[in-house]
């Protein structure tokens, strides 16, 4: 069965992926090519710190913190900051998930991921004879999922939130009147996506700047969106999914063809649910369950290469690669068949996370050959009786973290700004299996378990993440890139508490990656030596080489107690801290 699934970047997706990658590429600056700093240790603060992807909303975060809020408040703050500041991820008219640790060691996963439409089904992207009709999962209005963010924000602050509701959304109003000055990096991402916002809007969009182009020191100022702020600000929930903002949205599905409903609207729900959690060697992961594949997959891959020393084997060599690779390669392909929402299929974590499993898994690994994807399926159980996204991470003065990663899917999302209310809506649709083995925006295929249904959550690669050692918080990490989420995660995890890096090396230091399919280790330009390219290769390993991924923004917390924050210098990701 796994042989026929056919993989091309070249297939329906191939272009979008392409340009989608290029974009991503754009806004992280990584299309020059321009190595990651080698900046030896990140900004070291004593009491509390705020790694955001944006100057702007760490600020704003930090602001609340010093306000004496809470790592919660400080999360909601930084949310609706970057929605205005970062308009190619950060968002309300998306998705995300929630990771905490309490300082009391209590734990708790939020998931605000979207949902479909009430009329959605399995076959709305599919041509009469069963082909997936070009971009309509990822572009325009049909590839909307109904947004969490607001519904995710109000129940973070009404269950962990400590000031008042309106002084965490005012920062994002203050900051949408005054406006943002644009960088050079900004200014090409909206000049890139220019022609995308003509062609899917039929008002003109204020992201796009009529006669000329957006330069760098520009001005962008939201004031559509900052009178929705205000909505949510005066009325909470209801300022979004209720009233002038539900309106705004249902028009725009009239106006574009898109199917999202007031009902849809009024439904929506965020979820709390218990992180899936385990152990690597000394340390305690905890994670993000599904409807994200993250934790999942973390977890597997940390213990399937915990019986290796990678340590001793060095970083970034070809047995380290060799072994990372190979766990990758399986673990993908478990995501491909078993995950999904759990609130429509059965997810077998406990099965996919047994120690005897993952052990089965790597049996058949040679370290002297690739094993070739085709050869590799999903595992098998013993049978049972009963059967473009941002990452942002806070910790507080009493050491409450909250790591947080949001997303409208690709950049931009969908590129449909609601008229009126001066936001962008998803392209989340497209993180369901269109049809099985047809990849997704990132290459990556599924099955029946993340086929579409109606309320039904579309699989994610999000990977929220908080690490323990000896019971005291540890980590806090996580990164955007689609597929490639994951096993930066476990890169980030591994280069510091294997590699002995500092959280900004770890955060810096170049990546590989591998999905399953395609089947090639897919890497940064500096990832890789050549001398390593020539054993990997002689292996039988596909090397190709693609643009910088990811932009990971993280806190270690040091032996001596203080913190130090790692933010990615692929993009303008800024810790602040006192
Ligand atoms: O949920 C997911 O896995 C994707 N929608 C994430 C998309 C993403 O990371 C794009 N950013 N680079």
């Amino acid at each position: 069965m796994q042989q026929s699934i056919k993989y091309s970047f070249k297939t329906i997706s191939g272009s979008y992926f392409i340009l989608c990658v290029w974009l991503l590429s754009i806004l992280s600056g990584c299309a020059t090519g321009n190595k990651p700093q080698s900046q030896k240790q990140g900004v070291v603060a004593d009491k509390a710190m705020v790694v955001s992807a944006h100057p702007d909303a760490s600020r704003i975060g930090l602001e609340i913190l010093r306000k004496g809020g809470n790592a919660y408040d400080a999360a909601v703050a930084t949310q609706f900051a970057l929605a205005v500041c970062f308009p190619a991820a950060g968002n309300i008219g998306g998705g995300g998930f929630v990771v905490y640790r309490h300082h009391t060691g209590e734990t708790g996963g939020l998931d605000y991921r979207e949902m479909a439409p009430t009329t959605a089904s399995r076959d709305m992207y599919l041509d009469a004879a069963g082909n997936p009709i070009d971009d309509l999962s990822k572009l325009g209005h049909l590839a909307s999922g109904v947004p969490g963010a607001v519904d995710g924000m109000v129940k973070l602050h009404q269950k962990m939130g400590s000031l008042p509701w309106k002084d965490l959304v005012q920062p994002a109003i203050d900051l949408a009147k005054r406006g943002i000055v644009l960088t050079a990096k900004e200014a090409a991402g909206l000049n890139g996506n220019k022609d995308y916002f003509l062609k899917y809007n039929k008002h003109l969009p204020y992201l796009v700047k009529q006669q000329t182009d957006w330069k760098a020191g520009d001005t962008l100022r939201h004031h559509d969106l900052a009178r929705t702020l205000e909505r949510i600000r005066d009325k909470g929930r209801d300022g979004f999914y209720a009233g002038e903002t539900a309106d705004l949205i249902v028009q725009e599905m009239k106006t574009g063809g898109g199917i999202i409903s007031k009902q849809d609207l009024k439904n929506y729900t965020s979820v709390w649910r218990t992180p899936v959690t385990g152990n690597y060697k000394d340390y305690k992961i905890i994670s993000m369950a599904p409807p994200s594949s993250g934790g999942v997959a973390l977890l597997q891959l940390l213990n399937m290469v915990a019986p290796y020393n990678l340590k001793q084997s060095g970083w970034q060599q070809a047995k380290t690669i060799q072994v990372m690779t190979e766990a990758e390669r399986r673990v993908y392909a478990d995501r491909a068949t078993y995950l999904g929402d759990p609130d429509f299929v059965k997810v077998p974590v406990q099965d996919m996370l047994q120690p005897e499993y993952l052990k089965a898994r790597m049996a058949d690994f040679s370290m002297d050959q690739a094993t070739a994807s085709s050869a590799v399926k999903a595992g098998e159980f013993a049978p049972k009786e009963s059967e473009q996204t941002t990452h942002f991470s806070i910790v507080d003065q009493a050491g409450n973290a909250v790591s947080i990663t949001t997303t409208l899917n690709g950049s931009y999302g969908s590129k449909v700004v609601v008229q009126g209310a001066g936001f962008l809506l998803n392209n989340e649709m497209d993180d369901f299996s269109v049809k099985p083995g047809v990849p997704n925006m990132f290459g990556l295929v599924g099955g029946t378990a993340n086929a579409i249904e109606p309320g039904k959550r579309m699989l994610s690669s999000m990977t929220p993440t908080i690490v323990e050692k000896d019971g005291k918080l540890y980590m806090v990490v996580g990164t955007p890139g689609g597929s490639t989420i994951i096993t930066q995660v476990f890169q980030a995890i591994l280069n510091v508490v294997e590699h002995g890096m500092t959280m900004q090396e770890a955060v810096a230091a170049p990546r590989f990656h591998h999905q399953w399919l395609p089947d090639e280790i897919q890497h940064e330009a500096d990832a890789i030596t050549p001398e390593v390219r020539t054993i990997l290769t002689g292996k039988g390993y596909k090397l190709t080489e693609r643009g910088r991924f990811g932009r990971i923004d993280a806190i270690l917390v040091r032996p001596d107690g203080k913190m130090e924050g790692g933010a990615d210098p692929r993009g303008d990701d800024l810790a602040v801290g006192f």
